[in-house]
């Protein structure tokens, strides 16, 4: 069957959707790593944060940066990128469609990292709160909770926090039994255990992260507002806290108190959000 590439012209600028490539198939577009219903969900949330103070994890060839300067017009944006190698392709796109200097891109940056993120931050906002952070980095769930736990209270009340691509360990795992399914010959078996050996020190799935945000937005509705749900997209919208959530636990019943110790991790997470 023939290829239809799936195109989204923001601005003048055409994105051709391709979440498993770096590059588009035409010189002229710009490659973004996501699939349609995830674009889908920027587009709905455009009018609402145009102007805005953005802050994006995780930038790889530039798409998605590219995309949210086109589609928000952010006030200012900040941007992470593990990889110290800036890709010449969103250099040059800024260069030539963010005149101002609006858009910054750090790279060799770590989105953990508790000293330089905060650090990039206050210089880029002041003592401005942030509109909206998305989380497309490492997917993985000690830097990710770690981002999280940074950043969140940096949002706004009413803000956003966007945490992709969430559940890949465990498309993951569907991959890996339908492959033991149709593994006729053992072969797969074998790899699969070969490669089992070598990685022995596999984390926790980001999921677990995830989890823990369903119970806090039960626990603490006065912090997160709201949450969104959607295959592997996971939207969580800061509320506006006149406590700090820490001063129920302290006051709870014998009866609540058995409920809260069985979702401990919870509170570790809230404990940390002051
Ligand atoms: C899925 S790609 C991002 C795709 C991009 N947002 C887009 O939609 O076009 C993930 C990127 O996150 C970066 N990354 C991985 N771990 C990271 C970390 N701990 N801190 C910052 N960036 C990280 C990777 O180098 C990679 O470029």
């Amino acid at each position: 069957m023939d290829y239809l590439p799936d195109l989204e012209t923001i601005d003048g600028v055409t994105f051709e959707l391709r979440p498993h490539h770096r590059t588009p198939t035409k010189k002229q577009w710009t490659c973004l790593r996501k699939n349609r219903s995830i674009t889908n969900r920027y587009l709905e949330l455009a009018e609402e944060f145009q102007r805005s103070r953005i802050v994006e994890f995780g930038v790889d060839q530039g798409g998605s940066t590219s995309f949210f300067a086109k589609l928000f017009q952010p006030e200012k944006m900040i941007a992470f990128e593990l990889s110290d190698e800036p890709v010449s392709t969103v250099m040059d796109f800024l260069s030539e469609q963010d005149p101002e200097g609006r858009i910054n891109i750090h790279w060799g940056v770590n989105q953990a990292d508790q000293a330089v993120v905060p650090r990039l931050l206050d210089r880029a906002f002041g003592s401005h709160a942030v509109d909206f952070i998305v989380d497309d980095a490492s997917h993985l769930l000690a830097p990710s909770t770690a981002t999280f736990e940074m950043l969140f209270p940096r949002l706004r009340p009413g803000g956003l926090y966007v945490l992709e691509d969430w559940s890949g360990d465990h498309l993951d795992e569907l991959a890996i039994v339908t492959a033991f399914m149709n593994d006729t010959d053992g072969e797969f078996a074998r790899r699969f255990r070969a490669a089992a050996l070598q990685n022995t020190n596999r984390s926790k799935p980001m999921s677990l992260l995830i989890c823990q945000l369903v119970v806090a937005s039960g626990r603490n509705p006065d912090w997160i507002a709201e949450l969104r749900i959607r295959g592997g997209y996971c939207e969580v919208r800061r509320g506006a806290p006149t406590s700090r959530p820490t001063h129920r636990l302290v006051t709870i019943s014998a009866s609540s108190a058995k409920r809260c110790l069985r979702s401990r991790p919870m509170h570790a997470l809230f404990l940390r959000l002051r």
